[in-house]
């Protein structure tokens, strides 16, 4: 097969684009480096079946050659995470709903199956837990900007959808949990990469609020076992499916938790969110997945604990 990747210099995409070529399927990798890097794609940059295209996913001729020239696409690009919409909340917007809008208008006009990775974010301050796929999102305000993400991403599951229903175009919606590995960046707040730097340097680790929202971690290896599966399962079509782990750890207990395991001498420290992205500042309690429907539909599970991905993360 010959697959697409967008977003394949970033931290998921470069393990997809491994893993694919690892099962000799040709792959394009399209990526302007924003948030990416070409070190992520380093141990497969000299394989003959991989092909990088630096450039974005709003530039609709570069997409409309990409996707042509491809049997399937992973639609991973996307300006990532609250902290990177926060601190540029005018292009980010736009990448995650020009970009979308791009890819699947190419993709639905040679008909190439596509898959779409959207966030647990769409779930807002739902406290509806485990959440499942078709529960009631509750976004906050617009003049939070927070909000931004989860809006923008939910509005790209819409437009895929709607793809689904207008022309059966295949597609496959697939909300992501925190996902945690192997060079994953610190640099865009995500919380165990950033504990895991500050403690091996012996750095303070800053929590933010009291410490007891909590989170489930999944391996990137599961989560692209997920995904390469879903794309290959027609079931999925047309379908939302949640992948992430479900176990919870609090936040205080993930850094004291990772402080051990990295025998650091570290210590924490509590501050409020108000200090880190300013005035009005809102999140969630818990963010738990329902798997069921992956479970259903490929059979799937996470395999990996916290500890191998405390182990795996490398520095960002
Ligand atoms: N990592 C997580 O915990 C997590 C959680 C939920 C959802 N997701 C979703 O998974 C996908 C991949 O995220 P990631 O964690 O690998 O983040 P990442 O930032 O490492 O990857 C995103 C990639 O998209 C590229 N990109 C951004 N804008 C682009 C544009 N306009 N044109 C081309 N490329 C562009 C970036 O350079 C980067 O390589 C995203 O869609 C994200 O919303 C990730």
């Amino acid at each position: 097969m010959r697959y697409l990747i967008t977003g394949g210099c970033g931290f998921i995409g470069s393990h997809l684009a491994e893993t694919l070529l690892a099962a000799d399927h040709h792959v394009t990798v399209l990526d302007d480096l924003s948030t990416g890097k070409i070190a992520n794609i380093r141990s497969i940059e000299n394989d003959p079946n991989l092909r990088v295209l630096i450039g974005s996913v709003t530039d609709e001729q570069l997409v409309h050659e990409a996707v042509s020239q491809c049997d399937e696409v992973f639609h991973l690009a996307s300006a990532v995470g609250v902290k990177l919409i926060m601190d540029r909340p005018v292009e980010t917007i736009d990448t995650i709903v020009t970009g979308t809008q791009v890819v699947l208008k190419q993709a639905n006009r040679y008909r190439k199956p596509l898959l779409l990775t959207s966030t647990s974010e769409v779930y807002g301050k739902s406290s509806s837990v485990p959440f499942e796929e078709d529960g009631d999102r509750l976004a906050g305000p617009t003049t939070k900007h927070r909000w931004a993400y989860a809006c923008a991403k939910a509005l790209d599951e819409f437009l895929a959808m709607a793809y689904w229903k207008s022309t059966n175009l295949p597609v496959v919606v697939v909300r992501l949990f925190n996902t945690v590995g192997a060079r994953q960046t610190d640099q865009y707040g995500m919380v165990v990469p950033n504990f895991v730097k500050q403690a091996r340097a012996g750095a303070v680790l800053r929590i933010h609020g009291d410490g007891r929202q909590s989170r489930c971690f999944c391996h990137v290896s599961d989560v692209v076992r997920g995904l390469v599966g879903l794309m290959n399962c027609s079931g999925a079509y047309g379908q939302v499916i949640n992948l992430g782990a479900t176990e919870e750890i609090a936040i205080a207990d993930l850094a004291r938790r990772i402080i051990e395991q990295t025998g650091s001498s570290s210590t924490v420290e509590f501050v409020s969110y108000e200090s880190v992205y300013g005035e009005g500042f809102e999140d969630m309690q818990r963010r738990v997945p329902s798997i069921e429907k992956a479970r259903a539909l490929i059979g799937w599970q996470p395999e990996k604990n916290l500890t191998d991905m405390i182990n795996d993360v490398g520095p960002g």
